[in-house]
C-alpha cells in the first residue's frame, strides 16, 4: 500500500454528533526506531511488544460545524483538566493528517484523555497517546465509511498514529508489532506497523515487562531532537544495518523460543539506542547511576539464578525489566529485594505483553 491509498475518496454516510471512545496501549521496542527521513519514514525498521496495562484512555465528542472552519477546532482535556499546553502537538498531528481525515475542519472536538500510568513517571505517553487518538478519529471516519474493512481500519489507524508519533503506529494491535520495511519480513512497510507474520514459541506469549521508575523527570532529550541526532551521525549507517540485522536473528529466535539469544540482541540493543546518543553531537548521557546499578544486579542475577531476565531501555533512565511469565515469581522477589532501592520513591508499573487498542 501506498500514502494514496489512505486518501479516502467520498463518504457515503453524513454525521453530526457523536461521541468515541478508546483505551491504546504503549509498546516496548526490542529492536529499536532510533532517526527518521522526512514525514515520519523510519530510517531501520523496529519491532515491540505491546503492553497492557500502561495506556492512555481518549474520548472524542465530535460535533460537526454548519461549515468547515479555517482552521482545527478543539478542547483538550488532560486528566479532566483543560491542557492549553498539550495543544500545539495536536494540532502538529492533526496538520499532518488532514490529507487522509478531510473532514477533520468540519467538526468541533472535545478530546478528554488520560493514562493509566502517573503523571511524570518518565514513561513516555505519545505511543498510547497518539494512536488512542489516531483511533477515535478512524472511528469516527468508519461512521462515514461504513464498508470499510477492519483491516484497512487498524492499518490506517496506525498509518495516521505514526504520523504523531513514529512508535505510536506499533500500539495498535498486539502482541508483537513490526513497523519499517524490511526485506525479510513479508509485508513490512514504512507506513503502518503489522503483526509479526512469523512462528512465535509459547514462551514469549505471556512475557512480562516491570518498569522501574529510576527517573520521574522531564526527558532530557526529546525524541525528535533525539532522531535528528542520528543525521550527521559517525555511526548511523552500520548501526541501521544492525537493526536489519537483529530483525533478522529474532525470527529463527522467536521461532525456537531461544532465550539466551533474545537476551543478548534485547540488551544490545538498548544498550546501541543509548551508545548512539553517547556519540552523537551534541552527546548526551541518557542512564543515571541507578540505571548501570541496576543493569549489573540483574546480569549477576541472572548469572545466580539461571532465569531469563534482562533489561531493555528507552531513551531516558527508567529500565524495562523482561522476563517470562514462569519465572515471575522469583524475578519479582528479586525486584523487591534488590532493584526498588534503585527506583525513584520506590516506584515500579508491573505490566505484560499485550493485545491492543480497544474500543470503549
Ligand atoms: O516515537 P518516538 O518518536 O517517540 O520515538 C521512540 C524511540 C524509542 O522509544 C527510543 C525507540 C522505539 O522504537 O520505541
Amino acid at each position: 500500500m501506498t500514502e494514496k491509498d489512505f486518501i479516502p475518496v467520498a463518504y457515503t454516510n453524513d454525521k453530526a454528533t457523536g461521541v468515541v471512545s478508546y483505551k491504546s496501549p504503549s509498546n516496548i521496542a526490542l529492536v529499536k526506531y532510533w532517526g527518521k527521513k522526512d514525514h515520519q519514514i523510519p530510517a531501520n525498521p523496529s519491532i515491540s511488544f505491546t503492553l497492557d496495562h500502561c495506556a492512555t484512555t481518549t474520548e472524542v465528542a465530535y460535533t460537526k460545524l454548519e461549515q468547515a472552519a479555517s482552521d482545527f477546532s478543539f478542547d483538550l482535556f488532560f486528566e479532566g483538566k483543560s491542557k492549553e499546553d498539550f495543544k500545539p502537538k495536536i494540532k502538529t498531528f492533526l496538520n499532518r493528517i488532514e490529507g487522509y481525515l478531510p473532514f477533520l475542519k468540519s467538526y468541533h472536538f472535545i478530546i478528554r484523555t488520560s493514562n493509566s500510568f502517573p503523571h511524570s513517571s518518565g514513561i513516555a505517553s505519545s505511543a498510547s497517546g497518539m494512536s488512542a487518538l489516531a483511533l477515535c478519529l478512524m472511528e469516527l471516519e468508519r461512521e462515514l465509511n461504513p464498508g470499510m474493512t477492519a483491516e484497512y481500519f487498524n492499518k490506517k489507524a496506525s498509518f495516521l498514529a505514526r504520523l504523531g508519533s513514529g512508535s505510536a503506529c506499533r500500539s495498535i494491535e498486539g502482541d508483537i508489532i513490526q513497523w519499517g520495511s524490511h526485506e525479510e519480513t513479508q509485508g513490512s512497510s514504512d507506513l503502518y506497523g503489522i503483526k509479526y507474520p512469523y512462528k512465535v514459541h509459547e514462551v514469549f506469549k505471556d512475557f512480562q515487562d516491570t518498569i522501574l521508575l529510576v527517573d520521574k523527570g522531564q526527558k532530557q532529550v526529546s525524541s525528535s531532537v533525539g532522531h535528528n541526532l542520528m543525521h550527521e551521525h559517525p555511526f548511523a549507517s552500520q548501526r541501521f544495518a544492525q537493526a536489519h540485522e537483529n530483525l533478522f536473528k529474532l525470527q529463527s529466535v522467536f521461532e525456537e523460543g531461544n532465550l539466551s539469544e533474545f537476551i543478548k540482541i534485547v540488551e544490545s540493543e538498548a544498550l546501541t539506542l543509548h551508545a548512539m546518543m553517547m556519540t552523537s553531537m551534541p552527546y548526551f548521557i541518557l542512564m543515571k547511576p541507578n540505571t548501570l546499578e541496576i543493569i549489573n544486579k540483574i546480569w549477576a542475577f541472572r548469572e545466580a539464578s539461571n532465569t531469563h531476565i534482562c533489561f531493555t531501555l528507552d531513551a531516558g533512565a527508567n529500565v524495562h525489566v523482561l522476563y517470562p511469565a514462569n519465572e515471575k515469581d522469583l524475578v519479582i522477589q528479586f525486584i523487591k529485594d534488590e532493584l526498588v532501592a534503585y527506583c525513584e520513591n520506590g516506584q515500579y508499573i508491573c505490566d505484560k505483553i499485550g493485545y491492543g487498542a480497544r474500543k470503549l
